[in-house]
């Protein structure tokens, strides 16, 4: 069965302003897009719910991080049980700057995807590697790793509800977007290691979308590729070219 196209919007800690959030709403409310693609954008926290209400119905919204307990003494965090209460369907985790800004061990996003799942969220579950590990041939290893510790806390099953974003950390921010062979390569690899470790109908069905500086002109050749099965996108998602990388497929 084919997989479904998924473009996501991290909006960060952007945009500034309430006005700002409201002319992109407009932007993606009268933009024709692909009904074939699932699209989901992550705001701010303080913004998701009116997000939410504003947004035409196809689009739905994802929070940025979630805390691994249901409720309790964890002042600032924010309960994946709650999120799924308010109507947020989706959850992004163990984003690169989760791991390096926030110290997030892959134990911990393990943790945390293993409680959104429990939740009734879906994730998006983020993996990639530094420069310095890219250029030492370590990609895949450490990209299995992160993957690893998830896969020792879910069962099959789980898997439906997670789509993986392979995010190379050089590429996040910096204009330097992977190759479309680069792209398909890790890719690649992650679905090889979820037939070896979870299992092939896994492997076949999961979702595995590329983050890190895709823009509109880059995002028609990086769609080419057969692993490569959308997008997790930055900078560009508060742009109105986030509609040409929502509709790259078309
Ligand atoms: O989560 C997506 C983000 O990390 C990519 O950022 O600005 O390189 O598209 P950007």
């Amino acid at each position: 069965m084919p997989r479904q196209f998924f473009v996501g919007g991290n909006f960060k800690m952007n945009p500034a302003s309430l006005e700002q959030k409201r002319s992109l709403v407009k932007v993606l409310n009268d933009a024709e897009i692909d009904s074939a693609t699932e699209v989901v954008i992550a705001p701010p926290s303080l913004y998701l719910l009116p997000l939410k209400e504003s947004l035409r119905k196809e689009i739905q919204v994802a929070a940025q991080n979630c805390y691994c307990k249901v409720s309790g003494a964890f002042t600032g965090e924010i309960s994946p049980a709650q999120l799924a209460d308010a109507g947020v369907p989706y959850v992004i985790l163990g984003h690169s700057e989760r791991r390096t800004l926030f110290h997030e061990k892959s134990e911990l996003v393990a943790l945390k995807t293993k409680a959104a799942l429990e939740g009734h969220l879906k994730v998006i579950l983020c993996v990639g590697e530094t420069l310095e590990e890219r250029e030492a041939g370590k990609t895949a290893e450490v990209v299995k790793s992160q993957l690893r510790a998830v896969v020792s806390e879910l069962k099959e099953s789980d898997w439906s509800n997670i789509v993986i974003a392979y995010e190379p950390v050089w590429a996040i921010g910096t204009g330097k977007v992977a190759t479309s062979a680069q792209a398909q390569e890790a890719h690649a690899d992650i679905r090889a290691f979820l037939k070896e470790a979870v299992s092939p109908a896994v492997s076949e069905s999961t979702r595995i979308i590329y983050g890190g500086s895709v823009t509109a002109a880059n995002c028609k050749e990086l769609s080419t590729r057969p692993d490569v099965d959308g997008f997790l996108v930055g900078g560009a998602s508060l742009k109105p070219e986030f509609v040409d990388i929502i509709n790259a497929k078309k």
